[in-house]
This record gives C-alpha cells, sequence and structure tokens, in this order.
C-alpha cells in the first residue's frame, strides 16, 4: 500500500510537486542569473512593458480617466508658476523637457517614459491628474496628494505643453531644480539630463 500523509496526500505525488517546484524556482534564478537579474537598469521587455500598461489602465477607475481639467486655460503666470513647480519637483527622475533623461531616470526600473510621446500625450486629463496625486505602485513615481487640485491641474497643463516648451523656458527653469552639494549641478544641461556625472 502506497504511504500516504496525515490528509491522505500520496507520498509520492507529494515529493513530485516538491521537486517540480524546487526546478522551477531554481530555474528562474538561474535565468535571471544568465540574464540581468533584478537589475534597474535593464530595459523592461515589450511583454512587460505592455502587461504593466494593461494592469495599470485596469487599475484605474473609470470616473478618474473621464475627469474634466478643472484649469484648462492657464494665464502665462499660471503656466510659469507650474513650469518651477515641474521643475523643483519633477524635473530629477523626468527632466525639464519631461524626455526623462536624467541620472535617476535612466537608472530606475520601469524608467520614466519620455512625457512628450504619445505614451504620455494620448492619456487623458484625468489619467494623468489621478497619476499624479496617487502616484503608481511599484515604480518610482510617487504620489504627490499634499498638492492642491490646482495645483496638479496645473501639471497636468504643463504636461501637455511639454512637446512645444521653448529654449528660454527651458533655461528659466533650471534655476528652479533642486541643487546639490556634489561637484556637478543636478542637471547640468537644458534639458539634457545628468549624464555625464557616473560616466567619468
Ligand atoms: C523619483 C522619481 C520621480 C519623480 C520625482 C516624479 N516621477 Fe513621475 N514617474 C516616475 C516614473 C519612474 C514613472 C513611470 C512609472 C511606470 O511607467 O510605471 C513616472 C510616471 C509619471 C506619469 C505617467 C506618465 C505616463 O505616460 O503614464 C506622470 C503623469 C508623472 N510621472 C508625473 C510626475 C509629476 C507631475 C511629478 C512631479 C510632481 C513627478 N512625476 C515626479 C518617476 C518620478
Amino acid at each position: 500500500m502506497p504511504v500516504k500523509t496525515k490528509r491522505g496526500v500520496p507520498f509520492r505525488t507529494l515529493l513530485v510537486v516538491i521537486v517540480a517546484v524546487a526546478i522551477t524556482v531554481v530555474g528562474f534564478f538561474t535565468w535571471l542569473g544568465t540574464t540581468h537579474g533584478f537589475s534597474a537598469r535593464a530595459k523592461p521587455s515589450a511583454f512587460e512593458a505592455m502587461m504593466a500598461r494593461m494592469m495599470r489602465s485596469m487599475a484605474m477607475p473609470r470616473r478618474a480617466q473621464e475627469l474634466k481639467d478643472a484649469y484648462p486655460q492657464l494665464t502665462a503666470a499660471q503656466m510659469k508658476f507650474a513650469s518651477e513647480h515641474f521643475a523643483a519637483h519633477c524635473a530629477v527622475c523626468h527632466d525639464n523637457n519631461g524626455d526623462g533623461r536624467t541620472m535617476l531616470g535612466e537608472n530606475m526600473y520601469p524608467h520614466p517614459p519620455d512625457m512628450r510621446g504619445l505614451t504620455t500625450q494620448d492619456k487623458s486629463d484625468g489619467d494623468l491628474y489621478f497619476t499624479i496625486r496617487n502616484g503608481i505602485r511599484m515604480s518610482g513615481m510617487p504620489a504627490w496628494g499634499d498638492d492642491t487640485p490646482q495645483e496638479t491641474w496645473e501639471l497636468v497643463d504643463f504636461i501637455r505643453r511639454l512637446p512645444h516648451l521653448t529654449p528660454a523656458e527651458l533655461a528659466r527653469m533650471r534655476k528652479y531644480n533642486p541643487k546639490t552639494i556634489f561637484e556637478e549641478p543636478l542637471m547640468p544641461q537644458a534639458g539634457g539630463g545628468m549624464r555625464g556625472v557616473g560616466a567619468r
């Protein structure tokens, strides 16, 4: 008679399951080790990026996506303030011009997208508003829920302006970028990111 565990599962079946799980776990980590491990430097594969996008859009409440911009027409002064706000709080990862090519942005996983492109610009105003206020789980994107709703809507309007920023506007923003006591400035080039810092 075959040996059985207390719950009546044949011992042999249990052994096969344990060995199969062990092989899978060892195989997974061997595969990870031969590729790039859990490195944040890697670029997510097309499949992983698609799954992440799909999960994010499924997790976003429909009502949030349909929210209408409460401040669609900013005055020049409001747009100026929004650009300063972005330079002070967002550019360290997203860059002043939104391309995401800063030292932090390029070395986190997933990388921030180039927000001038369709990945971001095709999203609804409500989607961007919700993302800024709630952040994105399991990524470097923090939640900025302590800002006033008006400040967040102004950031949404500024993100819409990213593809059209002038060199003069970018140069102005640099004054509002966080400073460091480290020799190199955090953002050495206008809209050009922090490359070069680690490249010596
Ligand atoms: C510490 C780094 C960091 C900071 C600071 C940061 N972000 Fe992000 N942000 C990210 C990353 C990384 C992603 C991409 C996450 C992903 O794809 O899952 C992201 C994504 C986003 C997105 C979604 C873009 C898209 O196409 O889906 C928006 C909008 C955004 N950030 C706005 C902002 C704003 C506005 C600020 C400042 C108030 C800000 N972020 C500050 C790292 C940051």
